[in-house]
């Protein structure tokens, strides 16, 4: 989508951690489209490698892969450090790595439990600490990932659920804490994103082996993308997003607005009339 004007972020300096895979690696590809250098940090060097040499071939720009484990504050500190070192400043930071698999609460091992706080909750305070003095310097921009799970009980992911709501918080806290020092700091809550090793794995698989996602239940009628994400991280940081902080930015084609309903959905909305018949009948 070429909406946003090509040298909008020219001379920007992105910090991502997640940005190796996925959804974030999209964000960073599309911020660098647009003119920004990127850090991009992930466990798996290689893979992080290959996506930087990637991302800095298709934009003309430079991206920094500093492999990392944001559990590791010490990691995130060089990395924050190093990118400083290369590009001579942080302006914006996605907090983006985390991890996810299924598992009710009762057979959920405390480990589990542990490590994908770790990861998201932890790996997300850790990165605001060791990126702060720089964003501050810069008057920037944090944009955190978090997910749209917890906003009822979702069943299998207690533990994303519990962190990311710690996410939302943290998030919230440094938009108050930190706007005085002229710094923002949002939210953006992905629904279903296609195409991600996240909802590869979390998907119900029909007997033929293709991916039940619930399209069906999601009023926009498709999964979103990760340009859908990406585009709204463009615009958070923007200058035309200059007056919202604090805010969770909800990505997701209104899926979670939807209940299960009585009727059938969207037929009912498709066709009213049909459905006042239906309706009728019932009465
Ligand atoms: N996919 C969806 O539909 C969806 C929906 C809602 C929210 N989200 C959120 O969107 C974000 C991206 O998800 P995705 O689906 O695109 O997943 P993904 O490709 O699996 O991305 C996760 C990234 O986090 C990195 N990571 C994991 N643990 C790490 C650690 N300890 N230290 C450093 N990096 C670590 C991974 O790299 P390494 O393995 O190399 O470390 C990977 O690049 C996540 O925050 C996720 O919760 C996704």
């Amino acid at each position: 989508m070429d909406v946003f004007r090509p040298n909008l972020f020219e001379g920007k300096v992105l910090f991502c951690t997640g940005g190796g895979s996925g959804i974030c690696k999209v964000i960073t590809q599309t911020m660098m489209k647009l003119g920004a250098h990127a850090t991009i940090i992930g466990r798996n060097a290689e893979r992080l490698e290959a996506a930087a040499k990637e991302l800095s071939d298709a934009s003309g720009k430079t991206c920094f892969a500093l492999s990392g484990d944001v559990r590791k504050p010490a990691d995130l500190d060089a990395a924050a450090k190093k990118t400083v070192e290369k590009f001579g400043k942080i302006d914006f930071v996605i907090c983006g790595a985390a991890g996810n698999f299924l598992a009710p609460i009762s057979g959920l091992s405390v480990n589990a439990f542990k490590t994908v706080i770790e990861i998201d909750t932890l790996g997300t305070y850790n990165t605001i600490k060791a990126t702060l003095p720089y964003v501050r310097a810069s008057k920037g921009s944090y944009i955190h990932i978090s997910a749209t799970l917890h906003y009822r009980g979702t069943p299998y992911q207690a533990h994303v659920s519990a962190a990311k709501a710690a996410v939302d918080a943290l998030s919230k806290v440094l938009a108050v804490e930190e706007g005085p020092h002229g710094i923002r700091s949002n939210v953006i809550a992905p629904g279903p994103i296609g195409g991600t090793e996240g909802m590869d794995r979390l998907s119900r698989k029909r007997p033929d082996g293709t991916s039940d996602n619930g399209e069906q239940y999601i009023p926009l009628g498709r999964m979103g993308t990760k340009e859908d994400i990406a585009n709204a991280a463009v615009w958070l940081f923007s200058d035309a997003a200059s007056f919202v902080t604090g805010q969770v930015i909800v990505v997701d084609g209104a899926s979670e607005d939807v209940r299960p309903l009585t009727l059938p959905y969207p037929e009912s909305v498709l066709n009213p009339e049909k459905m006042r018949e239906m309706i009728r009948a019932r009465m």
